[in-house]
């Protein structure tokens, strides 16, 4: 991690307004969150100090709840929908064609960094069951065949944009 991003921690945390206490722990790694889209190591260090609870207390709850991640967000996040109407058309197949596509489960960003899949509630849309969202963008009444398509196209994107060495 470069100095930079480590000063921008210590500053994220010290500006933040929380109190230097232990049940400033969870709303200070939501606030890194945000600002960060994850939660770097060198976070939980400054969180630990900052409310002195000890690291290993912090990654426990790290891990207790799902909202938090200890990776970045790849570069394309999709939200596979798994509300009622989506579950009922079938998106569990449309995870699972997915997942196998991506070689990444629920809460996990690709290798290469390209997307992150996460299994989200009613996207709003639900007369278009079954649903993902790829970033902003909206893909309805989608069958797992289609799937694939969809994700070259991102990557072909990528290329065009010549945005080979994007992280
Ligand atoms: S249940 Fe999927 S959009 Fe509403």
């Amino acid at each position: 991690m470069n100095h930079a991003k480590t000063d921008s921690i210590a500053e994220c945390i010290a500006s933040s307004g929380y109190e230097k206490s232990p049940k400033s722990v969870i709303p200070l790694l939501q606030h890194v969150q945000e600002s960060f889209s994850y939660i770097p190591e060198k976070a939980i260090e400054e969180i630990s100090e900052w409310t002195r609870v000890s690291r290993s207390h912090i990654y426990g709850v790290i891990t207790f709840y799902s909202q938090f991640r200890l990776i970045p967000l790849g570069k394309n996040v999709i939200r596979v929908c798994d509300g009622t109407a989506c579950h009922i058309n079938s998106s569990e197949q449309i995870y699972e064609e997915l997942s196998g596509l991506l070689k990444a489960k629920d809460g996990e960003t690709t290798q290469d960094g390209m997307f992150t899949l996460l299994t989200v509630a009613c996207l709003g849309c639900c007369s278009l069951a079954p649903v993902i969202m790829i970033n902003d963008r909206t893909y309805g009444r989608l069958t797992p065949k289609q799937l694939k398509k969809i994700i070259d196209s991102y990557y072909e994107d990528k290329e065009r944009s010549g945005d080979r060495n994007a992280s």
